[in-house]
């Protein structure tokens, strides 16, 4: 057992002593908390170095490939070359790897030249110093994933770029975590080109630093009738995820799935807005995908989708029904362990669902739309709060699941309490896996 291994569950053990004083071990709390005013949406970035000229690398993210790869995507104004050059020690770049460029209109709008390049094999985790196109006037850093676990993720959606979405991005960057997650709605662009390019800047000191992996929203769609009928132009042109990588590749941007902490953990990246029914692409895809996850090595399978399968808020209500109707027994056979969802502003974790029903063998749902979008909290809820709705409350905020070891997952909600982040919510989740009563295909 390494010394990282020691610490987290040293760490997690003090947590587990923390949880008896908290309410989430109540059924069916619904938050008193009362939140205070809005706040406003952000003026666009410029970029970060105001010295920057057309070749300065901008918007720079990072996303996992593989066990052991990393795609780096970054805009210039200007052409640049795809390049990425990188090693283990501040200013010394001794590999490089160099990928393609893209780039795309939109109405009137001309994207900057979008490079993305895929460099590794590299070691876990390990720090790597990079720069992008060879340009010297800014480097990069990233640590890699750990091959083992613990793992921990953050898990934030409807991120949009308000002061609230800064308050967010303030708490997540304190927080030590390997890999975020991201179910939808990312920038809010909402058909205003700039505005990807303003929230590319915006996330850029996380997302250059972490790898963001995502599934689109419905605010990534942008379709304009006739104009514009292709839908997610810029966000298949930003945010390209690892489709084409895995053990199951599906071969479409808007849906795949990648593994972590050596195959431990399992993540279903489902997109609400590509074709889910039976027999659909995406529908086959994830027949495929889980009938090759052996849960026997796999500790735990988490799937994030944009519109929840299971809310008591007022918002958007039944919207994620269909897809849920189409894919809830393919997870639950598979033994998923929870699903996280954006899409409603507000926090909400339900017990293990399925069918509507509780069932011990069945995923724990959560919402976490709360990143801090420009249209508001979603505040009305059902009432009385349903008996498989554990805890609920319409703030901003944040969540983190630290998957422990092969038996126990930590799942811990922070709000935006004003400006400090505040543990809010917290549960154990345990693998299904290891649950004998929960045996494949048991439903
Ligand atoms: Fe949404």
């Amino acid at each position: 057992m390494s010394t990282g291994r020691r610490r987290g569950g040293t760490a997690a053990l003090a947590l587990l002593a923390a949880l008896s004083a908290l309410p989430a071990a109540c059924l069916a709390v619904t938050s008193p908390y009362v939140r205070p005013a809005p706040r406003a949406t952000l003026p666009l970035h410029k970029g970060a170095d105001d010295d920057a000229d057309g070749q300065t690398p901008q918007q720079v993210h990072i996303s996992m490939v593989g066990a052991d790869k990393m795609r780096v995507t970054w805009i210039t104004d200007d052409a640049a070359p795809a390049i990425v050059e990188y090693g283990t020690t501040s200013g010394q770049y001794p590999l490089s790897a160099t990928g393609n460029t893209t780039t795309y209109s939109y109405v009137l709008y001309k994207s900057g030249n979008i490079h993305d390049a895929v460099i590794g094999p590299m070691q876990p985790s390990t720090t790597y110093y990079y720069r992008c196109s060879s340009n010297p006037s800014r480097e990069f850093s990233f640590r890699t994933p750990p091959a083992t676990l613990p793992f921990k993720f953050v898990i934030v959606g409807d991120l949009g770029q308000t002061e609230w979405t800064e308050s967010t991005l303030k708490h997540i960057a304190a927080a030590d975590y390997d890999v975020l997650l991201l179910p939808g709605d990312l920038s809010y662009a909402d058909l205003v080109q700039p505005r990807w390019d303003s929230y590319g800047r915006l996330v850029e000191p996380l997302a250059s630093a972490r790898p963001w992996m995502v599934t689109e929203g419905n605010h990534e769609v942008e379709k304009l009738p006739v104009v514009e009928p292709a839908p997610f132009k810029a966000y298949n042109a930003r945010w390209r995820m690892p489709h084409d990588a895995g053990a199951t590749p599906s071969g479409d941007n808007l849906y795949y799935s990648f593994d972590a902490a050596g195959g431990a953990v399992h993540v279903l990246m489902l997109g609400s807005y590509a074709d889910h029914a039976v027999g659909s692409a995406q529908h086959e895809w994830l027949r495929r995908d889980l009938a090759a996850v052996d849960r026997g090595e796999t500790a735990f399978v988490v799937a994030l989708v944009h519109a929840p399968w299971y809310s008591s808020n007022e918002a958007h209500r039944g919207e994620g029904d269909a897809m849920r109707g189409a894919m809830e027994a393919l997870l639950r056979g598979a033994r998923v362990d929870a699903v996280f969802a954006g899409h409603v502003h507000a926090y909400e974790r339900f017990a293990r669902v399925y069918g509507g029903e509780e069932d011990p063998c069945a995923p724990v749902y959560l919402t976490v739309g709360d990143g801090g979008n420009r249209e508001g909290l979603a505040g009305r809820y059902a009432d009385p709060q349903p008996a498989a709705s554990a805890f609920r409350e319409a703030s901003f905020g944040h969540g983190r699941l630290e998957v422990v070891n092969a038996t126990h997952a930590l799942w811990a909600w922070h709000r935006n309490d004003d400006d400090e982040p505040v543990l809010a919510d917290q549960v154990w989740i345990t693998s299904l896996a290891a649950n004998p009563a929960c045996r494949r295909n048991n439903n």
